[in-house]
């Protein structure tokens, strides 16, 4: 696991969103992973900054989002795949069908996340995987005790991650209790992974994920498994390392 740590917050976003960048400019035809929450919104704007001054196309690249909400439809103001089209997808020029998320409203989520396990699959797994450090040590929503070899599948959200969440939505108590998530085990399939984290309050997570033992307890530690795992820390979340 290489761990970059950079003071200052804003060159820790623009480090993630360059890595996906030169990325795209090495292999236009990358299988993406992509994430969302508060972190990625900034490494969004950077890559549409930069492919508004023609520095990044992604014309030939796929994307699969890590998680959805089970029971929100696309068109949702709360769901996965609306932040996607607002803070991405509607900005850049992935081609229509490029871009894929579970359907939060799948009549049947079991086997809507089974198809998305094997849609990844039939695509050569993820190329380039961009993830965020839940404040409990999650990956995607692969909550603490997730086996660590686990395939898209339902996760029971913590009430931590509710509670973490529940700033995006008008009344907490409709953040939804179960989401499709990747697998931690479908994570590590990626051929190469990027997390990015910032902030004092992801700090207790980002000691955990690099200094703690590998362990279910920390989803996030999983990647110390990886290959070629890069961790962009700023000064804050990287003020708990030893
Ligand atoms: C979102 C996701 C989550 C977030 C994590 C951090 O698709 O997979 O693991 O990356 O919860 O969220 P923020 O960035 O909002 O702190």
């Amino acid at each position: 696991m290489k761990v970059l740590i950079h003071e200052d917050r804003a060159e820790a976003v623009n480090h993630a969103a360059d890595l996906i960048a030169a990325r795209l400019r090495s292999r236009p035809e990358t299988v993406l992973g992509l994430a969302t929450g508060g972190t990625m919104e900034a490494v969004y704007t950077r890559l549409i900054d930069a492919h508004r001054a023609g520095r990044v196309s992604f014309a030939d690249a796929r994307s699969f989002n890590l998680d959805e909400y089970v029971g929100l439809a696309p068109d949702h103001a709360c769901s996965y795949w609306r932040y996607m089209r607002e803070q991405l997808f509607d900005h850049v020029d992935f081609p229509v069908g490029a871009t894929m998320l579970p359907r939060g409203d799948a009549p049947d989520p079991e086997a809507e996340a089974a198809a998305y396990e094997q849609a990844i699959l039939d695509a050569g797994d993820i190329g380039f995987q961009l993830l965020g450090l839940g404040k409990n040590g999650h990956i995607g929503f692969n909550e603490p005790t997730s086996s660590l070899c686990s395939l898209t599948r339902i996760k029971t959200l913590t009430r931590s991650t509710r509670d973490a969440n529940a700033r995006f939505f008008d009344d907490p108590e409709q953040v939804p209790r179960l989401a499709i998530t990747m697998g931690i085990g479908t994570i590590l399939r990626a051929g190469e992974v990027v997390l990015l984290a910032y902030g004092d309050d992801k700090a207790d997570a980002a000691a955990a994920m690099i200094e703690g033992p590998v362990s279910a307890v920390c989803p996030a530690s999983a990647l110390q498994m990886h290959r070629k795992a890069t961790v962009i820390l700023d000064g804050a979340a990287a003020s708990r390392l030893k």
